[in-house]
């Protein structure tokens, strides 16, 4: 048996010097040591062996596969390092990544620099942007703006409660339905003069179409100080309309209720279609209605501490995405959330 051993010794040896990938060195291990390999068959043999015979026997053959196995080990490094030089001296050059073949810049949503550029156009009037909750207590949304609960109003804004029974300071939770909800925090925590503005997420329950969003955005400035009044109201239109539609855009003022406003005003713009003539984007009217906006109403000046006798202030406000819509020609509003390339990309 000490010949067969021999013989696999000397077999294997000349197989391993001769492998010549790491492919060839996986087969002659698994042939030696595998479940059938030659090495691992080997001991069943031993029981026919007498005791002197496997005295001799025993170290004989741990010795072999050690050996064995230290070989193919070192030819095994052997041909790694060999396979390294060869790719040392090879010359590489990487075909091109795809996105470098395509190579494209990203830039802001629309939506995004639309409203920078307003924040901008209202910051150099003194304007300083705040932030209000998007989730908010039905009282910041609605009571303190004086739309007590069932009052008809709150239909104005068809509004997204979270789970009726959560409760902050023992007011409902919703999903703010506009910016206004920043008003009163605007005037509580600050002092008259006060030029702020809030830009964000607005959400309501709405049916969705060519020109209503369930999420949407809005902007609005709450401008308090000794003697604000309607002419204000009307220079801050007009500023706004006139940088982002040019000098030619006319503004005009017309009643609208809102219930935390005194008068409250609808804001329109002449038509940018057909000048005033009347066509289906602004319906045959001639105007575009385009902003919501108002005398603070005195009840809010109270609730934020304000002393509507000596203070009155200007509640401004807009759909960004509305307004951006106009300017740009673009007939779906729901392209915005979309993350449509061939729409982002024009811009
Ligand atoms: N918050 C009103 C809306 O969502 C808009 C508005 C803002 C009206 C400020 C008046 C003053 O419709």
């Amino acid at each position: 048996m000490d010949i067969k051993l021999k013989e696999i010794q000397q077999d294997y040896l000349n197989k391993i010097k001769t492998a010549k990938n790491l492919k060839d060195l996986d087969e002659i291990f698994l042939s030696l040591f595998g479940k059938n390999g030659e090495v691992t068959l080997l001991p069943k043999q031993f029981s026919q062996l007498d005791k002197e015979q496997l005295k001799k026997l025993g170290p004989l053959f741990n010795q072999v596969k050690q050996e064995l196995e230290k070989v193919i080990g070192n030819r095994r490094q052997a041909i790694r390092e060999e396979s390294y030089k060869a790719l040392e001296n090879e010359e590489f050059t990487l075909p091109p990544l795809r996105w470098e073949a395509k190579q494209r810049t990203g830039h802001t949503h629309p939506l995004t620099a639309f409203e920078q550029h307003t924040a901008k156009i209202f910051n150099k009037l003194g304007f300083v942007q705040i932030d209000a909750p998007l989730i908010d207590t039905d009282y910041n949304n609605f009571e303190v703006l004086n739309i007590p609960e069932n009052h008809p109003a709150r239909d104005l804004w068809d509004t997204l409660y979270i789970n009726s029974n959560l409760k902050t300071q023992n007011s409902k939770l919703l999903l703010r339905t506009h910016t206004s909800n920043s008003q009163i925090r605007a005037l509580s925590q600050n002092k008259p003069p006060i030029r702020l503005m809030n830009i964000g997420r607005c959400f309501r329950y709405e049916n969705v179409d060519a020109r209503h969003e369930h999420t949407f955005e809005q902007f609005e400035i709450i401008y308090v100080d000794k003697g604000v009044s309607m002419a204000n109201l009307q220079y801050l239109s007009e500023y706004f309309l006139k940088s982002i539609f040019g000098e030619d855009i006319k503004v005009r003022l017309k009643p609208k209720y809102y219930p935390f406003v005194e008068p409250g005003v609808g804001v329109d713009g002449l038509c940018i279609f057909c000048k005033g003539k009347g066509c289906r984007v602004c319906g045959g009217i001639g105007w575009l209605e385009l902003a919501g906006a108002g005398m603070i109403h005195p009840n809010v000046l109270r609730a934020g501490d304000i002393d509507p006798k000596e203070y009155s202030g200007i509640a401004w406000g807009f759909g960004p995405a509305r307004m951006a819509m106009i300017k740009y020609g673009i007939e779906d509003i729901r392209l915005f959330n979309s993350g449509e390339l061939a729409f982002l990309e024009k811009f």
